[in-house]
């Protein structure tokens, strides 16, 4: 328990594509711990907005499809209202969507409680952009996981080509730059690091590498 009395809390926020959901991934599996991945519920969202012919604009129409996501994490994969759309929320296209209609904030406060929902014992692993400083401002330990751009790009393209789909680099980072952009200036709970947060450069680093270093800062916090 953390000193709240709640289950304990390791926020890795940072900037798109620069690992920190697989690095919450094999976190959360070395300590045992449940793991929120709450990029994906913006995604689920925007998802649900093109389903539905909903416009980025209409802030309440979005926020209303995001607080009645009929959605199930089913270990990896992920239901929504009775459809695996794990690959499908993934997309390019969702991605920037979902960055559009992260920046309104009754979207923000319509996802709010169901990732909070996600605290539970033996302790919880979240990634996003506000994770150490707007849901869970309490957390044990936060982290913020940076890249440069090249290096996030290059990552990208990669997974992207290892999935059969094509992609461009020069495209990618302009993408990149383009969403970090959105989401650190945006008003409401915008991409920045929390001032208790560790900040961690993974542009030279592997996965294994970036992985044990949050798990070194979670030993010593405890010990
Ligand atoms: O981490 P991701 O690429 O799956 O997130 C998709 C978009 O969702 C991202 O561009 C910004 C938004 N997002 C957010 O605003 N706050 C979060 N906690 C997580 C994601």
């Amino acid at each position: 328990m953390s000193s709240s009395g709640k289950p304990p809390v390791i926020t890795i926020d940072g900037p798109t594509a620069s690992g920190k959901g697989t690095v919450a991934q094999h976190v959360a599996r070395a300590l045992g711990w449940s793991v929120l991945d709450s990029g994906a519920l913006y995604r689920l969202s925007a998802l649900a907005c093109l389903d539905a012919n909903v416009a980025a604009a209409d802030e309440a129409a979005v926020a209303n499809l995001a607080r009645g996501l009929d959605v199930r994490f089913d270990g990896a994969r992920i239901i929504l209202s009775g459809l695996d759309v794990t690959e499908r929320i993934r997309a390019e296209g969702v991605g920037n969507l979902a960055s559009q209609i992260a920046a309104l904030g009754a979207v923000r406060l319509a996802l709010l409680d169901r990732q909070r929902a996600f605290r539970r014992a033996p302790g919880l692993v979240a990634d996003g952009r506000d994770m150490g400083t707007v849901v869970f401002p309490d957390a044990s330990l936060k982290v913020f996981l940076v890249a440069d751009v090249a290096a996030r790009a290059e990552r990208r393209c990669k997974q992207l080509k290892e999935k059969g789909i094509s992609a461009n680099l020069a495209n990618l980072m302009h993408d990149l730059e383009e969403r970090d952009a959105r989401d650190r200036t945006r008003a409401n709970a915008p991409l920045v690091a929390a001032v208790d947060a560790y900040t961690l450069d993974s542009s030279n680093l592997s996965i294994d590498a970036t992985v044990n270093a949050v798990l070194d800062l979670w030993s010593k916090s405890v010990s």
